[in-house]
């Protein structure tokens, strides 16, 4: 057979995975939810564990849309009007109205000429970013950027590729300052918030730099920001990063799978430029775009973080994430001071990540250990991320759980 060789290369490195506690194919499968009861938010059943339900502290759904009312009932007419798939590409046969209402509103709602839709962000990221880079180009990016940047990058054929140090904005400057002239076009790329952590770049100073740069280079320095653990999630009216910063990166891409609880990715920008990526992406002229349904309920959702009821939950959010901060501070536990949902608990060893993950999930709670090579070394960490769905008792209970756990680890 010729898959024995490689399977016994891929058995031991599989086995390499197990033992260093690192394996990620044994996930958890839920198999149903309990509604909200008693003052306390939903809980997961798993299976496996049939008889407990468990508070999930690690879902990227923020806002807690996925069970609402009005997204299950778009979706389910547009099901009923266009069926389930779109059943070809878009320039093809594959556009639906859903689509074009949906393309309308992202851009109508960053405040952009245009939006176009992908079926992640992933993808997004990955049909974009090469576009804009050319072997003349220079391309620097953010040293803890997502996968799907490093991905982008790799698939591109940039001149040059600079990475700076985390948040570092003297380098950033030091990058751009030191290369004009060498190279026609630069192109400065960063997540909006990082999700290991829930920091977020310095837009303001990021887009500052480029224009102070930009005379230096005869095609110019674009801005490519991943915003999508902060749109739908922070600020005021959820426009996540550029609101925070009061800044607008030259091209925005988000997900449609994380505070919009759907699935899905998009990219918004100038028109001219949304045009010449529908001719040029790949993702966008052979891959199927998500199903007219998705972007039915992707629409409400973002019609609902577009309402009284949106800011609402982003204020009941934010009330939650600072809950859980001064709650986890008061215990003596290492975190980051912001006031964005993801809340990291730095525990700076992979073993006691473990020990702490296991004694959350005895103690019915769900929470992510995040290891080398996902964060650097002695950076180890807990990543816990508060929704709208929570409750202040989910909170409490959370961190009385923790408290537990100090305890006995003192003891
Ligand atoms: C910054 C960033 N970009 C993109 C993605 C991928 O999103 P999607 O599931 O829509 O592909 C993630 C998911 O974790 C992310 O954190």
């Amino acid at each position: 057979m010729s898959l024995d060789k490689i399977e016994l290369l891929w058995t031991k490195q599989l086995q390499l995975k197990d033992k260093q506690g690192i394996a990620k194919r044994n996930e958890s499968v839920i198999t149903g939810i309990r509604a909200t009861t008693d003052g306390y938010g939903p809980r997961y059943y798993l299976a496996g564990h049939t008889d407990s339900a468990f508070l999930r502290m690690n879902s990227n759904s923020y806002l807690g849309l996925e069970n609402h009312k009005k997204l299950i009932a778009a979706e389910a007419k547009a099901v009923d009007q266009f069926g389930t798939g779109s059943g070809a590409v878009r320039f093809i046969s594959g556009s639906y109205q859903a689509h074009i209402d949906l393309e309308q509103k992202l851009a109508e709602f960053h405040g952009r000429e245009s939006a176009m839709l992908f079926n992640a962000a992933y993808a997004t990221m990955i049909g974009v970013l090469p576009q804009f880079i050319t072997d003349d180009t220079l391309v620097i990016s953010d040293a803890l950027n997502h996968n799907c940047i490093i991905n982008a990058m790799r698939l591109s054929k940039p001149a040059k590729k600079a990475i700076y140090k985390h948040l570092d904005m003297a380098e950033l400057n030091q990058i751009l300052q030191a290369s004009k002239s060498q190279f026609k076009r630069a192109c400065v790329v960063t997540d909006g918030v990082f999700s290991m952590r829930g920091d977020y770049a310095r837009l303001d100073q990021i887009i500052a730099l480029c224009q102070q740069h930009e005379a230096g280079y005869e095609q110019g320095i674009i801005s490519l920001v991943d915003d999508s653990h902060g749109v739908g999630v922070w600020g005021q009216t959820g426009r996540g990063t550029e609101e925070i910063t009061r800044t607008n990166a030259d091209v925005l891409i988000a997900t449609l799978g994380k505070a919009f609880a759907v699935n899905g990715g998009y990219v918004v920008s100038n028109r001219k430029i949304v045009d010449y990526l529908k001719e040029t992406s790949p993702l966008y002229i052979f891959s199927n775009p998500i199903t007219p349904a998705e972007a039915a309920a992707a629409l409400k959702a973002v019609q609902i973080v577009d309402s009284e009821e949106g800011i609402n939950k982003l204020k009941k959010l934010n009330k939650l994430s600072q809950q859980l901060r001064n709650g986890l501070t008061n215990l003596g536990f290492e975190t980051l001071q912001s006031d964005h949902p993801i809340v990291p608990v730095f525990i700076r060893d992979t073993d006691k990540t473990g020990l702490l993950v296991k004694y959350l999930f005895a103690h019915k709670i769900l929470a992510t250990g995040l290891n080398f090579p996902v964060v650097p070394k002695g950076e180890e960490e807990i990543r816990l991320q508060v929704s709208a769905s929570h409750t202040t008792k989910d909170i409490d209970y959370l961190l009385t759980v923790l408290s537990g756990f100090c305890d006995e680890s003192n003891a």
